[in-house]
């Protein structure tokens, strides 16, 4: 996590870097801090959020300054604090770093760098990195550049770094293994960010370092890459951004994550849209169709994610295994990884990833491909580091996420899913036409019957204002809806800080039923296909225990009704599809929950976008 931005050219540096950080503050938001740098340098830092760092920074001289390098931090080592903020100087004052990452061996460098006479005010890691830096240039008599190079070689763990030098104005190094980290490629200017958004508007002309790769950005000698391992010269591979300024702004939107659940039915279509060819009775995903053969024999499949992400897969298990009788498990990636999971060769793992950085997926992906796996991807952001490491896969192509709470990322994440299970049935024989007809037909309308459930948003909101106050939330379902259950509990926990728990309906009566009463709201996904008699009674046996009933039933539904204190109708679809249309009441609910107990839903407390660090 942790976001960090870099400029280097003769434009002031201060506004580039203060609004690059605050776009890349859904990466963390605990502290943020600014370095500029010309004839002298100054270094600011505060705890808080970058909005902080400008009021601290409004009382120093930013003007003129056309190089430096900016933070926001998810704190990792170090509570957060203006001490442990970024950036870091090391001991002489002259070199300073901004550091998205952990180093695992900080402790040992610390007592060596100690043993060696440095002294550390700070908690972090990232102040061990920078003295490490220091000691090698000092007592090497090195460039600070080949001092980052031989400190990398010596540090365990995950790193995006940007490090400027006084002994060397003009220059600043950059180095990446884990962490993303992005060159826009300006004329006679450099920007440095985690991700593009921060230099959209500047150039689209962009570097996506790879893992053990550095820079030296230079005002006079241009720009060169070199490979951390062994120093040798790389050929930059420079890319085409395809981000444009509007899908990274709130649009009118209150906020990101009112703009992106609004944005569903647009996001959706952009998902299927040439892969859904319902006429041809056809799925059209370039990933499956260059391993056909890979699908076509898959005796099994692993899905490995985290989060919402592992409630997409849960989908995908019952999905798959009903569409093309695959047997399927879903793996939480943080388990996988550290467990001896039976992979074999030509096994199939499916990771699912909206950032595509997340580091208990991708170290769960290193270790599947080691025992011989086909990984496919799915992701959000093109480019990323899951992404690059599958062997194939399928973009959501849902746009920037910038709402730290998954829900356009989520549904088009399904909507690939059920491409896939339609595919996959095909392959496997397993799908008759009939039903590849309807589902395939039902997928292609959902932006339709989106906007229809997008409508409800106020008599959600009213919803919301009764039960806002609450302290706990029971969500339930079955088959299909177990998944989307769990989801909206995640969604209302994670951003209204109300503890929710998502159970499948019919495991309430062995145990979770004993916290029912009547200060309990009970939101239950009750629609009518599947085992519809079954939930209706499970319906039943939580209002004899008096509680209250929030339930999402399809349209003209009677039985759920009559139980309900509240009903939220969805149109009718076939199973699989109601976990997207059931989670757009879900989402609107805990939004308009979180809103009025006052809570920043785009920037929920002790959360990041993007998790790298396991
Ligand atoms: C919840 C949420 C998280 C992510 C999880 C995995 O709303 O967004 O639970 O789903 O951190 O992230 P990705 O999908 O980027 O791997």
């Amino acid at each position: 996590m942790c976001g960090i931005v870099g400029y280097i050219g003769y434009r002031d540096a201060y506004p580039i870097i203060i609004k690059g950080l605050k776009r890349l503050e859904y990466r963390g938001y605990d502290s943020a801090g600014i370095t500029l740098f010309d004839d002298s340098s100054t270094v600011v830092k505060t705890k808080g959020k970058v909005s902080d760092l400008e009021q601290t920074a409004a009382s120093h001289d930013n003007k003129g300054k056309t190089l430096g390098m900016g933070h926001t931090r998810w704190a990792t080592h170090g509570i957060p604090s203006d001490l442990n903020s970024h950036p870091h100087l090391s001991n002489s004052g002259k070199i300073a770093i901004v550091h998205n990452g952990i180093i695992e061996n900080y402790a040992a460098l610390k007592k060596m760098l100690s043993d060696n006479g440095f002294h550390f005010i700070s908690d972090t890691d990232t102040e061990v990195l920078v003295n490490l830096i220091e000691f090698i240039k000092t007592s090497q008599n090195l460039k600070v550049g080949k001092a980052v190079q031989i400190a990398l070689t010596q540090v365990v763990g995950a790193y995006a770094i940007a490090v400027i030098d006084a002994d060397r104005p003009g220059e600043v190094v950059v180095a990446k293994l884990g962490s993303p980290l992005a060159i826009g490629i300006g004329k006679d200017e450099y920007f440095i960010a985690s991700d593009a958004s921060p230099f959209i508007e500047y150039t689209k002309r962009t570097i996506y370092l790879d893992d053990n790769e550095m820079a030296v950005i230079s005002r006079e000698q241009g720009f060169k890459m070199y490979s951390i391992i062994n120093d040798k010269v790389i050929t930059p591979i420079i890319q085409d951004i395809q981000l444009s300024l509007e899908t990274i702004e709130k649009g009118g939107f209150d906020y990101f994550m009112l703009k992106e659940i609004h944005e569903q039915p647009h996001a959706i279509n952009d998902t299927f849209r040439g892969r859904l060819l319902v006429d041809q009775r056809r799925i059209n995903i370039s990933g499956i169709e260059h391993n056909k053969e890979i699908f076509k024999n898959a005796s099994r499949i692993t899905i490995i994610a985290c989060g919402t992400s592992w409630h997409a897969g849960l989908v995908a298990e019952y999905l798959f295994e009903d569409a093309a009788r695959i047997p399927v498990e879903v793996e939480y990636a943080s388990e996988f990884r550290y467990r001896n999971p039976v992979i074999n060769k030509g096994d199939i793992v499916i990771a699912i990833s909206q950032s595509g950085e997340t580091a208990d997926t991708l170290a769960a992906i290193k270790l599947a491909k080691e025992n011989g796996a086909f990984v496919f991807g799915i992701c959000n952001v093109v480019g990323s580091s899951i992404a690059r490491a599958a062997d194939g896969g399928a973009y959501t192509h849902a746009g920037p996420e910038i709402g730290v709470a998954s829900t356009k990322a989520f549904t088009t994440q399904l909507t690939v899913i059920i491409m896939m299970g339609l595919r996959l049935g095909q392959l496997k024989g397993t799908i008759d036409n009939a039903d590849f007809d309807r589902v395939a037909k039902q997928l292609a309308a959902l932006p339709k019957l989106i906007e229809s459930v997008l409508a409800y948003d106020k008599q959600i909101e009213k919803i919301a204002r009764e039960y806002k106050d609450a302290s706990n939330f029971l969500y339930l379902g079955r088959g299909y809806n177990f998944p989307a259950a769990l989801e909206g509990a995640l969604k209302l926990k994670e951003i209204s800080y109300i503890h929710a728990e998502g159970y499948p309906a019919a495991e309430m009566k062995h145990g979770p039923i004993a916290l029912i009463d009547k200060n309990m709201p009970v939101v239950v996904i009750a629609t009518n296909k599947g085992h519809y008699e079954k939930i209706v009674s499970n319906v039943q046996e939580i209002k004899s225990r008096n509680a209250k009933i929030i339930s999402i039933v399809t349209k003209g539904d009677e039985s759920v009704k009559l139980l309900s204190d509240h009903v939220i109708e969805i149109p009718e679809v076939t199973e699989a599809l109601v976990p997207i249309l059931a989670s757009v009441p879900l989402q609107l609910l805990s939004y308009h929950i979180a809103i009025m107990r006052g809570c920043n839903v785009d920037q929920p407390r002790n959360l990041a976008k993007s998790v790298t660090v396991e």
